[in-house]
C-alpha cells in the first residue's frame, strides 16, 4: 500500500504516444515531400554575378539563359530553377511571352514543402497539407499563413543570363513588407 502511487500522478502513456505519433506524421509528410524535388538541384552552387545577385540554375545545374528559356517555355509557364541560397525558385514566363521580373520560391511557407504548379488550375497547390497560392504565389488557402517569397529576376545585360536578386521591397501581391528578408 505505501508504495502505491495515487492514479492522478501517473503519467498517462497513451496519450503521450499518441501526440509523439501526430508529430511524427506531421514532420515526416513534408519530409518526403521536400526529398524528391530538392533531388535534381543538388548542383554546386552558382557563380555569383557582379550586381551581387545569384545566376538561375536549371535542373541540370546549367546557368539559365534568357532567351534560350523562352523559346522552351511558353506563355504562363512556371518552371523551377535553382535561385537564392539554392532555393527551388519558380521562373514566371508572362502571357506576352517575357520572362517576370519577378521570381517565385516553391517553399511552401506552411511547413516547407516544395509547391508544384498546377497548369490546369492555375495555381500552386501543396501536396502536404492542400494550402494553395494564386500564380504569382499569393496565399489564397490555408493552412499557410504567408504568401511564397519573391526575388527579383533579372536578365544580364552582358550574357542575357538570368539573375535572382533579393527582394527587400514592398510585397506587390499583399501591399505588405516582405515577411521573407
Ligand atoms: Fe503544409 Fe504546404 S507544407 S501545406
Amino acid at each position: 500500500q505505501a508504495t502505491s502511487i495515487p492514479a492522478d500522478r501517473v503519467p498517462d502513456l497513451s496519450k503521450r504516444k499518441t501526440l509523439n505519433l501526430l508529430l511524427l506524421g506531421a514532420l515526416s509528410l513534408p519530409t518526403a515531400g521536400m526529398l524528391v524535388p530538392y533531388g535534381s538541384f543538388l548542383v554546386p552552387p552558382g557563380s555569383g554575378s557582379a550586381t551581387g545577385g545569384t545566376v538561375a540554375k536549371d535542373a541540370v545545374g546549367n546557368d539559365v539563359v534568357a532567351a534560350e528559356w523562352l523559346k522552351s517555355h511558353g506563355p504562363g509557364d512556371r518552371t523551377l530553377t535553382q535561385g537564392l541560397k539554392g532555393d527551388p525558385t519558380y521562373l514566371v514566363v508572362e502571357k506576352d511571352r517575357t520572362l517576370a521580373t519577378f521570381a517565385i520560391n516553391a517553399v511552401c511557407t506552411h511547413l516547407g514543402c516544395v509547391v508544384p504548379f498546377n497548369q490546369a488550375e492555375n495555381k500552386f497547390i501543396c501536396p502536404c497539407h492542400g494550402s494553395q497560392y494564386n500564380d504569382q504565389g499569393r496565399v489564397v488557402r490555408g493552412p499557410a499563413p504567408l504568401s511564397l517569397a519573391l526575388a527579383h529576376c533579372d536578365v544580364g545585360l552582358d550574357d542575357g543570363k538570368v539573375v535572382f536578386v533579393p527582394w527587400v521591397e514592398t510585397d506587390f501581391r499583399t501591399g505588405d513588407a516582405p515577411w521573407w528578408s
